[in-house]
C-alpha cells in the first residue's frame, strides 16, 4: 500500500512547480485505518490542491470496525454492516471508486421477544411500511413517528451542500446546528421526551430500534441516536458487494497515502508549532494531525490538546451455523428475532455471505452482552455448526444526561473526527468527521479545495 511514487506527487504538485524559491509540500498524519481514517486521507489527498503528503498509522487491520468473519468457506460481515439508502457520502464513494451494491433477501418474518415469549410479530420491519403495525400502536402514532424522522433525515441531509462548500467546524454542536438550530438539543433529551408517542410504540418499536442497531435501551439514549436507529429499521439498506471493508481498502489505495502499520503511541507539540509524532522506536514531524479512532487514553496527546474517554459499549458478535431455530424456545417457529424485555441477546437475525451466494446450512449472527456458552447457542439452536465469535468496543453508551457535545479541534491543526460519535455513531457519520477534518485543514494550511479528479478505474 505504499505510494507508488512519492517523488512524481512531490514533482507533480503545483507548489513545487510553482515556486520560485522551494516551497516544501505539506505533511499530515492520520491515525487510525477504518473508514474514517482512509476517507480523510482520500479527501486530503483529492480534494486539497496544492496535494498533501499523508500517512496513514494503523495498529490493527484497516477497516476497523468493518471486518469480516469466515464459516465454512463463506464470509459474512461482523462489524459494521447496513448502509442507508440517505447516507451520500458512502453511497457517493461507492460510486466513485467502482463498488457494487448487494442487498439481502429480504427479511422472512421478525418476531419480538421479551424474555419470556414472542409478543408480536412482523413480516416487514421498517418504520415506513408499518401500515400492518397500525393495529397494535394506532395509525397517528406511525404518522407521527415517520414523520418527525423523515423531517430529521431532511435536515441531515443539508450537511452534504455545507461540507462540499468548504465549511470546517471546531466542535460538534456547531456541525449539528448547522444542519438544523434543533439539533443540539436532541442529543442532550432523553428519548423519552420524543412527543406524540405511545408509550406502547416508544417501549417495543423504538427500544427494539436501540437496541438492535446499538445494543442499550431507550431510558439513556438521546433523542438523537434514537432517530438514528428508527433510521436503520427503515427500508431500502444495503451492503458493499464482497464486504464493506472494501471500502476503506479503497480509499486508501485511491488517496495513495502511505500506510505505517503502527500504534502511535504520543503526539507532541514540536519547537517549530508543528506535530511530533511516536511509533515503534520512530518518530516523525507534521504540519497537521487528524485522529480518527475514539480516543481510549492510550494515545498520548499533548496537556492542552485533549479529548475525554468516554463510555463505549460492549457487545459479542456470534455468528452460528445451524440448520433452524429451535421452536421450542420461542414458544413458535421463528427466523429473525428481536429482544425487546429482558433476554439474554439483543437480536437473532439470519444473515448471508458478503458475496451474494447461498450457504449449504443457514447461519445466524446473534448480539449480546454477555458471551453465550456453547451449551446456550445448542439449546437456541438446531444443528448447531461452526461457531464464530468476536467482542467489539462497539459504539458508544449513550447518555443524554451526558454532553455529548465534542471538539474536533483539539489544538491548532490537531482534530478529532470520532468527536462525532458521541452525537451518533455509523459508516456515515464517520465520513462527516472525514471530510470536516478535510476541509479544516485546507483552511487551516492556507490550501485551495477542488472536486476530486475522476478516477481510473482499472488503477484499482
Ligand atoms: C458490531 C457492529 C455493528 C455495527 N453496525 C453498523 C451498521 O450496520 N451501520 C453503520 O453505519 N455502522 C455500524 N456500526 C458502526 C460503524 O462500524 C462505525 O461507526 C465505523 O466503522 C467507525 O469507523 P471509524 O473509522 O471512525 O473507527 P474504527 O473503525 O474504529 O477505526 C479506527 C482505527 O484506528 C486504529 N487505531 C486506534 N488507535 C490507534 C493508534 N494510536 N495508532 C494507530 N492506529 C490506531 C484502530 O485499530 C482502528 O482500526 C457497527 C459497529 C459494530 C462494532
Ligand atoms: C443508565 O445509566 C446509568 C448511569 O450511567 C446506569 O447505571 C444504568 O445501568 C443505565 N441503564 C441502562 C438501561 O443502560
Ligand atoms: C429446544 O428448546 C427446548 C426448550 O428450551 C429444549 O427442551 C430442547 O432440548 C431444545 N431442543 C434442542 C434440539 O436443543
Ligand atoms: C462548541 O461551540 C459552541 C458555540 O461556539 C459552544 O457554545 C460550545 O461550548 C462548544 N463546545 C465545546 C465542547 O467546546
Amino acid at each position: 500500500m505504499f505510494s507508488r511514487s512519492f517523488l512524481f506527487a512531490v514533482l507533480s504538485s503545483t507548489a513545487f512547480l510553482h515556486s520560485v524559491s522551494f516551497v516544501r509540500g505539506y505533511k499530515i498524519a492520520v491515525i487510525g485505518g477504518g473508514i474514517g481514517g482512509t476517507a480523510t486521507a482520500y479527501f486530503l489527498r483529492n480534494t486539497l490542491d496544492p496535494q498533501p503528503q499523508v500517512d496513514v498509522f494503523e495498529e490493527n487491520e484497516v477497516g476497523g470496525r468493518l471486518d469480516l468473519s469466515t464459516l465454512s468457506g463463506f464470509q459474512y460481515e461482523l462489524g459494521g454492516s447496513i448502509i442507508h439508502p440517505r447516507n451520500k457520502h458512502v453511497v457517493e464513494l461507492v460510486n466513485r471508486l467502482g463498488l457494487e451494491h448487494r442487498s439481502d433477501p429480504p427479511f422472512s418474518k421478525t418476531s419480538f421477544f421479551d424474555g419470556k415469549e414472542i409478543v408480536f410479530e412482523d413480516s416487514s420491519w421498517t418504520v415506513v411500511d408499518l401500515a400492518k403495525m397500525a393495529w397494535r400502536y394506532g395509525p397517528m402514532t406511525l404518522y407521527k413517528a415517520n414523520k418527525q424522522l423523515q423531517d430529521m433525515l431532511g435536515h441531515f441531509d443539508r450537511i452534504y451542500d455545507i461540507q462540499e462548500s468548504g465549511d470546517c467546524f471546531a466542535n460538534v454542536s456547531e456541525l449539528l446546528s448547522a444542519m438544523s438550530p434543533t439539533f443540539p438539543a436532541m442529543t442532550q433529551t432523553s428519548a423519552d421526551t420524543i412527543e406524540d408517542l405511545s408509550a406502547e410504540f416508544m417501549r417495543e418499536i423504538v427500544g427494539a430500534a436501540l437496541r438492535v442497531n446499538y445494543g442499550q435501551y431507550s431510558a439513556n439514549a438521546t433523542k438523537f441516536v434514537t432517530f438514528v436507529s428508527l433510521a436503520g429499521s427503515e427500508g431500502g439498506l444495503w451492503a458493499i458487494d464482497g464486504g464493506n471493508k472494501r471500502l476503506p481498502y479503497a480509499l486508501l489505495a485511491a488517496a495513495d497515502a502511505f500506510l505505517i502499520p503502527h500504534k502511535v503511541r504520543k503526539v507532541e507539540r514540536s519547537q517549530d508549532e508543528r506535530y511530533l509524532l511516536h511509533w515503534d522506536q520512530v518518530s516523525d514531524t507534521y504540519d497537521a494531525v487528524v485522529v480518527a479512532a475514539p480516543f481510549d487514553g492510550t494515545l498520548e496527546l499533548p496537556s492542552n490538546m485533549q479529548a475525554s474517554v468516554r463510555p463505549m459499549e460492549g457487545i459479542w458478535v456470534t455468528l452460528i451455523e445451524a440448520s433452524a431455530v429451535n421452536s421450542s424456545y420461542f414458544g413458535r417457529p421463528v427466523s429473525d428475532v428481536i429482544a425487546v424485555g429482558l433476554a439474554w441477546f439483543n437480536s437473532i437475525g439470519r444473515v448471508w455471505p458478503v458475496d451474494g451466494r447461498t450457504p449449504d446450512k443457514p447461519v445466524y449472527k446473534i448480539f449480546s452482552a454477555e458471551k453465550p456458552s456453547r451449551q446456550l447457542l445448542e439449546s437456541v439452536f438446531v444443528d448447531v455448526g461452526q461457531v464464530e465469535q468476536h467482542h467489539w468496543l462497539a459504539y458508544p453508551h449513550y447518555d443524554w444526561s451526558k454532553n455529548a457535545d465534542a471538539s474536533f479541534q483539539l489544538g491548532p491543526g490537531l482534530w478529532y473526527n470520532n468527536a462525532i460519535e458521541w452525537t451518533a455513531s455509523a459508516m456515515e457519520m464517520s465520513l462527516v468527521g472525514a471530510k470536516n477534518a478535510a476541509n479544516c485543514a485546507a483552511k487551516h494550511l492556507g490550501l485551495a479545495l477542488k472536486q476530486p479528479e475522476p478516477i481510473d478505474k482499472d488503477e484499482l
